[in-house]
This record gives C-alpha cells, sequence and structure tokens, in this order.
C-alpha cells in the first residue's frame, strides 16, 4: 500500500482549473518534488493535502485513512508555507518549539529538540531573536526548522530555500536530504528551480497548467522528457520538427537519420526530435553530421554556451572548459552527437492519463 495517496485531485475557481486530476502515489521515506512554473498549481495541490484548500474533486489519503474531510491540524503533516508566516511577537526558540507544546512534549524534550533543529539550520546563534531582525533566509530556515522539530510523518515544502544564497542553499539542500532520509519522512517539496529538483528528489512531478505531465525519477525525467514542456523545463534542449516513418526521422536539410534503439516506444508522423546541448559536440569543419556557424558564445565558468546556426536551425551547444580556445563568433564547425542521444518526442504536448 503506498503511504500517501492523491487520486483525481483537483481545484477549480469559477471557470478556472487552478489544478487538475492530479493523482501520485507514495512510498512511505519518499521525496518527491512538484516541479514547475509560476501559476501552475504547485501551492495549491500542497495545500489541499495540507488541508488549507479544500478540493473540488478527488481525494488525500495517507496509510489508507481518507484525510480529504480531516482538518488541517489533525493530519499530522508539517509544513512550510511560501510565505514562511512566523509569530512575529515570539522568539525564534520559541516559534520552533511552538508545534512540541501543542503536542505537549515535555519542557527538557523541548529545550534539546529545539536546539537540534536550530542547530541544523545554523541558527543556534540567534534562538533569542525576533523575526523582524532576521534576514528573509533566516526567517525561512526557522520556518524549516519548525516544521522538522514535530518529525512530522509527512513534510510539505512550498519553495522552503527560495530566498537562500546559493551556497547556503546548496549546503541546505545536502543536509536536508539527508535529515529527510535518516528520519524516513515522506516529503513533498514545491519548486520552480530544476537542478534543486534533481538534486534532491526520487522522483519529479513535472507540472503545468494544473497538471502533472511526467513523473519520473531525476534521471528518467531528464533522459526521457514526455514532451516539449518537459524537455525545456528540466535541462535545455533543442527540440526540431521532424518527420518519423517506420525506424527513419526526416529533419530539415534533408538530413535523414535513424530512430536510436531502448527508451519507450517513439510516435510516428510528425513529431519534434530532441537533442540536449551537452550531448552535441563541435568537430572540425566538414566533419560531423552537421555544419553550423557560431553566432554568440557564453561562458559559464564551467563550460561555454554556444548558440549557433545549423541546417537544423539555431541549436545551444555545451562545450566544458577544457582551457582548449573555444570557437569564435562567425567561426565554422561540425557538429556531431552519438546516435543513441537523440530522443523523438511527440508533436503534441503530454497528458497523464489515468
Ligand atoms: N483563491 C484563488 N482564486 C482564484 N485563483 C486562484 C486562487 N488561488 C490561486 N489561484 C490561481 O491558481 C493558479 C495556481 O496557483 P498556485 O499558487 O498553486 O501556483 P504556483 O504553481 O504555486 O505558482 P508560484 O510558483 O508562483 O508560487 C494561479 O493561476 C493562481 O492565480
Ligand atoms: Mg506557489
Amino acid at each position: 500500500m503506498s503511504f500517501l495517496e492523491l487520486t483525481g485531485l483537483a481545484r477549480r475557481y469559477g471557470d478556472f482549473h487552478a489544478v487538475s486530476d492530479v493523482t501520485l502515489a507514495m512510498r512511505q521515506g519518499e521525496f518527491v518534488s512538484l516541479l514547475g512554473p509560476s501559476g501552475c498549481g504547485k501551492t495549491t495541490t500542497l495545500q489541499m493535502i495540507a488541508g488549507f484548500i479544500e478540493p473540488t474533486a478527488g481525494s488525500v489519503t495517507i496509510e489508507g485513512r481518507d484525510l480529504t474531510r480531516v482538518p488541517a491540524n489533525r493530519r499530522g503533516i508539517g509544513i512550510v508555507f511560501q510565505s514562511y508566516a512566523l509569530f512575529p511577537h515570539m522568539t525564534v526558540a520559541a516559534n520552533v518549539a511552538f508545534g512540541l507544546e501543542m503536542r505537549r512534549v515535555p519542557r527538557a524534550e523541548r529545550t534539546e529538540r529545539v536546539g537540534r533543529a536550530l542547530e541544523l539550520v545554523h541558527l543556534a546563534h540567534l534562538a533569542g531573536r525576533y523575526p523582524r531582525q532576521l534576514s528573509g533566509g533566516q526567517q525561512q530556515r526557522v520556518a524549516l526548522a519548525r516544521a522538522l522539530v514535530i518529525e512530522p510523518r509527512l513534510l510539505l515544502l512550498d519553495e522552503p530555500m527560495s530566498n537562500l544564497d546559493a551556497k547556503l542553499r546548496e549546503d541546505m539542500q545536502i543536509e536536508l536530504r539527508r535529515l529527510q532520509r535518516s528520519l524516513g519522512i515522506t516529503t513533498i517539496m514545491v519548486t520552480h528551480d530544476q537542478n534543486e529538483a534533481m538534486a534532491m528528489s526520487d522522483r519529479i512531478a513535472v507540472m503545468r497548467a494544473g497538471r502533472i505531465v511526467q513523473i519520473d525519477t531525476p534521471e528518467a525525467a531528464y533522459e526521457y522528457p514526455a514532451d516539449d514542456f518537459a524537455s525545456t523545463f528540466l535541462g535545455k534542449s533543442n527540440n526540431v520538427p521532424a518527420r518519423v516513418t517506420g525506424r527513419s526521422i526526416a529533419l530539415p536539410g534533408g538530413l535523414t537519420l535513424a530512430l536510436p534503439p531502448g527508451g519507450p516506444p517513439a510516435p510516428q508522423g510528425e513529431v519534434l526530435c530532441s537533442l540536449r546541448p551537452e550531448k552535441l559536440w563541435m568537430t572540425e569543419p566538414g566533419s560531423g553530421q552537421l555544419r553550423a556557424t557560431i553566432r554568440s558564445r557564453l561562458f559559464l565558468g564551467t563550460h561555454w554556451l554556444f548558440q549557433v546556426d545549423s541546417d537544423l536551425g539555431e541549436l545551444l551547444v555545451y562545450q566544458q572548459n577544457t582551457n582548449r580556445v573555444p570557437p569564435a563568433e562567425g567561426d565554422v564547425v561540425g557538429l556531431d552527437w552519438h546516435a543513441s542521444s537523440l530522443r523523438v518526442l511527440p508533436a503534441e504536448p503530454a497528458r497523464l492519463g489515468h
């Protein structure tokens, strides 16, 4: 039996479908991210699970018990809201202790657990401050400590690290994941940061316009995106209109390629042919499978990002920074890739069928 089951969860506001038919089964201890652009229904989905927004259809079940009509405070869920909503008149320590007091945890244990939780978010030294005396990122970490301290059976995190700087964010991702694993807390995290979703999750649910379009492990979602949207929301992709007949793919410019073996069965007819920019490499002009002209290049530290013109149209190409002199704007190069890097995506947006 799954630990958490969402079945056909939906929320309408008048004629507007904020969330439609969200179905998801999670095992105990699993970490799932809801990843998608602003307004796609991530917070609404989380709030329905937490019990703060009533679904217009569907159900939420934890360990076989239907919670759809159970009030939020009786669901045993820890939540970090997108706006962290700390109690302004309470110190950091008191904010974190609040949930434990409600649960009548004895004082000595309370003090110890609050200390540990604050330690975890690197805020032990600010225990006596009030929220207004903290930066946004510090407040966010208090909210995280407040949710973790009760060791909930289900943890819901709404962009819990959006206000942290890159370095702190990476540290927190690693620590949060370690803690989540060691305590075995089933966790759903909302984020629109693809790297965060990939680094932390057992599975990623890619959302668009109120629906889950794909749910997979980070590797599977990245290597086999369901459609155009998923391929460009999780990483970058060169998606070129093409036509599949049998095992042959006809591309613009008269280029014909063979369908790569493995992966899900490819659609036939009008499709999009997807090549990730890091799976292309530049060769001597006149060699490789395509001829391309460098239009622009961008230095990104670990690698260069090139924009090139080719018979397939404009393409993005990553090249690792190996200290070799990179091609310059206007240079002509060859482009090559392994046949197995090619993906065929449906021309129409994917919809997860249930
Ligand atoms: N009370 C409401 N009345 C009408 N529409 C609403 C209401 N709450 C949310 N919406 C709409 O539902 C959609 C989903 O909102 P939601 O807050 O779930 O998005 P989100 O994915 O969390 O976005 P973000 O990344 O910006 O936080 C949005 O288009 C929003 O405008
Ligand atoms: Mg939101």
